[in-house]
């Protein structure tokens, strides 16, 4: 087996596709959106993910990577496919299959031999059995008779980090009914650089299940601190101090415990109530899983109501300006799907502020989602941003915010107040640096009168706590 299809070429899709080229593979790549199609055709990468421009366009030169919005001409003779479109929330809560189901019925009309199809689209449990049975009965209207093997295949790659993700997964989930399925995807991974013991084979619904599991465990450890952030500015204690604490216990561990203004992006919120739409078509209590994705809604309005809360005793947030630093749901991604920036650029708004927006690349994306505003701005720097304003709030953990020279911010701002949604700094430094600094679950730090002389601000962190999905 060496030609594959991709179905649906967004982040998933393209990096997917990008990476089986790169390995070797002879990869054509199909998406419904002429425009996407053409400019992928010429080397535009329709979206920011480290690398993978200078990956398309190698792999499209040599000949292993093409495009096409043609069925026919990326199925027809193909023996694997590989689904990964959208799968969105639908307008009752549950996961909307209507584009997968699209795509099924125009591959199974461009089939002309066996095939395996994988689904790497985030579905609820059944859909490969429903996927599998579109198709064959598409095949059947058309009197054709080949065998049509489906394979569950969840992803599990962090935009940002998408395609050291997919060359080094460190675990590839499949599922299967039949070995020959099993055999097929052995042989697709085998270039990629995973732990042996880490391929994980089950049946087709506990592969479904297993995406939709790990999301929401991962979400509910980010709610859970954010949560606890709140009880800990009540209480006086520190959340980081805490998360130090409890991470250390190796039955918790690090990772995803850092409190935040909540999390975003196209996969935490869209699985999790998909999980719940699943768990309430079965008559099940989900009160656990409704209160991760409530606590996160909430969580997105904390650090605008610190702002205003703060503006309250210096004459009111009306009329004062807000410099944003970061827009994108997470570092090193163009995307703005749920981004926290979102709500709390509309509170600052709804309260009378003026607000003025930077990020490093979601810019371009930002502007198709925010309304125009004659309160909004938008900045081509953070500096730009932060001339005369009187707040710098920061909703993104970009590295680049953590080398900023600070005494210089000071001097172009208004005023003196920085509120860092993603506690990346050490209050006491940007106290000593001479801001007003208030960030998530732990104490508020004043600018202190006298500021050091020349002070060095170490970053709280190195690297990005939010690498989910
Ligand atoms: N984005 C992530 O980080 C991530 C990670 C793991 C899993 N997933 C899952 O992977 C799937 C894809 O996510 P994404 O972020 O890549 O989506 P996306 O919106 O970026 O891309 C989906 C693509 O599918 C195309 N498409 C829609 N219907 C089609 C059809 N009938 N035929 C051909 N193409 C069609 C769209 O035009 C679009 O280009 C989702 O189920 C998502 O939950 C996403």
């Amino acid at each position: 087996m060496n030609r594959i299809a991709v179905v649906g070429i967004g982040y998933v899709g393209l990096v997917s596709a990008t990476c089986c080229a790169e390995v070797g593979y002879t990869v054509i790549c199909l998406d419904i959106d002429q425009k996407k199609i053409d400019g992928l055709k010429n080397g535009v990468v329709p979206i920011f993910e480290p690398g993978l421009e200078t990956m398309v366009q190698k792999n499209t030169a040599e000949g292993r990577l093409d495009f096409t919005c043609d069925y026919e001409k990326a199925i027809a003779g193909t023996p694997v496919a590989i689904l990964a479109v959208d799968t969105p929330t639908g307008s009752d809560g549950r996961c909307d299959l209507r584009n997968i189901e699209r795509a099924a019925v125009s591959l199974a009309e461009a089939i002309t031999g066996d095939i395996v199809v994988v689904i790497k689209s985030t579905v609820p449990v059944g859909t490969s059995a429903h996927i599998g049975s579109i198709i064959r009965k598409q095949l059947a209207l058309r009197g054709a008779n080949f065998s049509v093997e489906m394979v569950s295949n969840p992803e599990f790659l962090r935009e940002g980090a998408a395609i050291h993700d997919f060359m080094h997964p460190d675990r590839v989930v499949i599922g299967v009914w039949g070995e020959r399925a099993e055999e097929v995807m052995r042989d697709l991974y085998r270039p990629f650089r995973h732990p042996p013991e880490k391929f994980v084979v089950m049946d087709a619904p506990s592969s479904e299940m297993t995406k939709y599991a790990a999301n929401t465990m991962l979400a509910c450890r980010i709610s859970y601190m954010n949560w606890l952030s709140r009880l800990c500015e009540e209480t006086g204690a520190d959340i980081g101090s805490v998360r130090a604490g409890i991470g250390s216990d190796t039955r918790i561990g690090h990772s995803f415990l850092r409190a935040g203004i909540g999390f975003g992006g196209s996969c935490f919120p869209k699985d999790i109530r998909a999980l719940q739409g699943m768990a309430k078509e079965k008559g099940l209590p989900c009160e656990l899983i409704e209160a991760i994705d409530r606590t996160n809604e909430e969580q997105k309005r904390v650090l605008g109501a610190k702002i205003i809360a703060y503006f309250e005793e210096r004459g009111g947030i009306q009329g004062k300006t807000i410099a944003l630093f970061g827009l994108a749901f997470k570092p090193d991604t163009d995307d703005m799907r749920e981004a926290p920036s979102l709500v709390l650029i509309q509170q600052l708004i709804d309260a009378g502020a003026s607000v003025r927006l930077f990020d490093p690349v979601a810019m371009d994306n930002a502007r198709k989602v925010i309304l125009p505003s004659p309160q909004i701005s938008w900045c081509e720097n953070e500096w730009q941003a932060a001339q005369d304003a009187d707040a710098v709030a920061l909703a993104t953990e970009w590295y680049r915010f953590t080398t900023l020279d600070f005494k210089r911010l000071r001097t172009v701002m208004r005023g003196n107040a920085f509120f860092d949604g993603r506690n990346l700094f050490s209050p006491d430094e940007m106290g000593r640096l001479g801001f007003d600094y208030l960030s998530i679950g732990r104490p508020p730090v004043h600018a202190y009168e006298e500021e050091a002389q020349e002070p060095v601000l170490v970053p709280v962190l190195k690297s990005s706590p939010f690498h989910c999905c």
